[in-house]
């Protein structure tokens, strides 16, 4: 569907020019996508104008879409918790006197919070050219133009003096997956509060902790590692899961019981991010019987001194879940202590169990490595501004480069 066509009668035929609509249909399947798919959006737009009913331009702009807007872009926007926390913290911490930067504009409304917060000019940059297109759109139609800058940039290539004119008083971003490094949070942090903040800037959010919990969920080991199918043992395939990747309804539907405190495994802070990777070996505590199946990774993010999102037991929103799976479940009663080690190389996160409880002898090593596409579209950002991939669980998914729509795979 366009927007900006004028719309046919359903009850009148009128032939459409499927001749003209076929050939820019034939050139935007071809046309390459380093630009991000701006040339392909508007080709494809343009044939539906002429065309509104032409199923192969209506394919090819949902792939377009599917593969450069991440479609966790919408649950994330409808997330009112994440919004609200968002809206109260930048109302608590932007100043009139503020220049911000906020780096990953997606739709637009990080940046026209801190607008409507009272900042002197808002910076938001979007690496993703599509998006930062549709975000000027927004951004116009909410009547912040000339309040909001949009700069169609990867943050690690704003140059002060030509995007921005001085930096920024408060650096604002929501770059976190659900393990809270898979967006490249801290590179990109690292290079935005060094080269394109004043040197007290502000930060939202400003700090934030990785944790790790035992949890037990007959439903979780159902779902990720059956058992059985029409009576055939299943279980040498589990080997494959080692980490499950849950969608906050999967989530809901593992009911899972927490079977001690959560332990703090790493503290970020964003103010001052660092991107020494990090090892830590400590005892999860059981405090209550049951039966031990995961552990369950989660953030807490403080986005400004009392306002805090996580997406640990009890917490909602759109982000999804962590878990690793333990290869040898068994049962915990009070005390009982399950020692882990965690690691992380500010990109990464890898949990391996040491087989403390009884039931748990085995060493077990699970990891989330995500995918290092991101190597290939920057291999000359050595540990400043990289990104990793966009597809770390459900939330973020990976956009195409340097292909056309003909190549994707679909
Ligand atoms: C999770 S969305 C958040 C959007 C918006 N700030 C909000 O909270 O509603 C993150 C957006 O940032 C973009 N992004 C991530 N890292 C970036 C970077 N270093 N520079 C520019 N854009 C980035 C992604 O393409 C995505 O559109």
């Amino acid at each position: 569907m366009t927007k900006d066509c004028s719309p046919t009668s359903p009850n009148v035929f009128s032939p459409p020019n499927k001749t003209e609509a076929e050939r820019l249909v034939e050139r935007a399947k071809s046309t390459p996508l380093s630009d991000g798919g701006l040339q392909t959006s508007a080709l494809l737009s343009r044939a539906l104008c002429l065309d509104p009913h032409n199923h192969d331009s209506h394919i090819l702009q949902e792939r377009l879409h599917q593969t450069f807007v991440p479609r966790w872009h919408f649950p994330m926007l409808a997330d009112s918790l994440r919004n609200r926390a968002y809206a109260k913290a930048i109302a608590a911490t932007v100043t009139p006197d503020d220049v911000v930067l906020d780096i990953g504009c997606g739709a637009g409304l990080t940046a026209m919070l801190a607008a409507r917060a009272g900042a002197k000019h808002v910076y938001t940059c979007e690496q993703q050219p599509l998006i930062a297109q549709a975000a000027r759109q927004v951004i116009a139609d909410n009547g912040l133009s000339d309040k909001i800058t949009v700069i169609s940039k990867w943050s690690h290539d704003i140059i002060i003096g030509e995007d921005m004119p001085e930096q920024a008083d408060v650096v604002l971003s929501e770059i976190v997956d659900t393990v809270l490094l898979g967006e490249g949070a801290l590179a990109t942090l690292i290079h935005a509060m060094s080269a394109l903040a004043k040197p007290e800037a502000r930060a939202i959010p400003e700090c934030g902790v990785l944790r790790a919990q035992m949890v037990e969920s007959d439903m979780l080991l159902s779902l990720w590692r059956p058992q059985e199918a029409e009576g055939f043992d299943l279980s040498a395939f589990h080997r494959f899961v080692a980490v499950a990747q849950l969608t906050p309804s999967d989530f809901e539907a593992c009911n899972m019981k927490a079977l001690g405190a959560s332990t703090d495994l790493f503290h970020f802070d964003f103010k001052r991010p660092s991107l020494s990777p990090a090892r830590v070996t400590t005892d999860l505590t059981c405090s209550t019987p049951g039966r031990a199946h995961a552990v369950l990774a989660s953030f807490q993010l403080q986005l400004a001194p009392g306002v805090v999102l996580d997406n640990g037991l009890n917490g909602g929103g759109h982000w999804g879940r962590t878990a690793f799976l333990l290869d040898q479940t068994g049962t915990t009663k009070p005390c009982d202590r399950l020692r882990i080690t965690a690691q992380h190389d500010a990109a990464h996160l890898s949990l391996s169990v040491h087989g403390k409880l009884p039931a748990l002898e085995e060493t077990g090593t699970h990891g989330i490595w995500l995918s290092p596409a991101w190597m290939k579209q920057r291999p000359q950002q050595e540990n400043v501004g990289q990104r990793a991939s966009d597809a770390p669980a459900w939330r973020r998914s990976e956009a195409a480069t340097g292909q056309s729509l003909e190549n994707i795979p679909h």
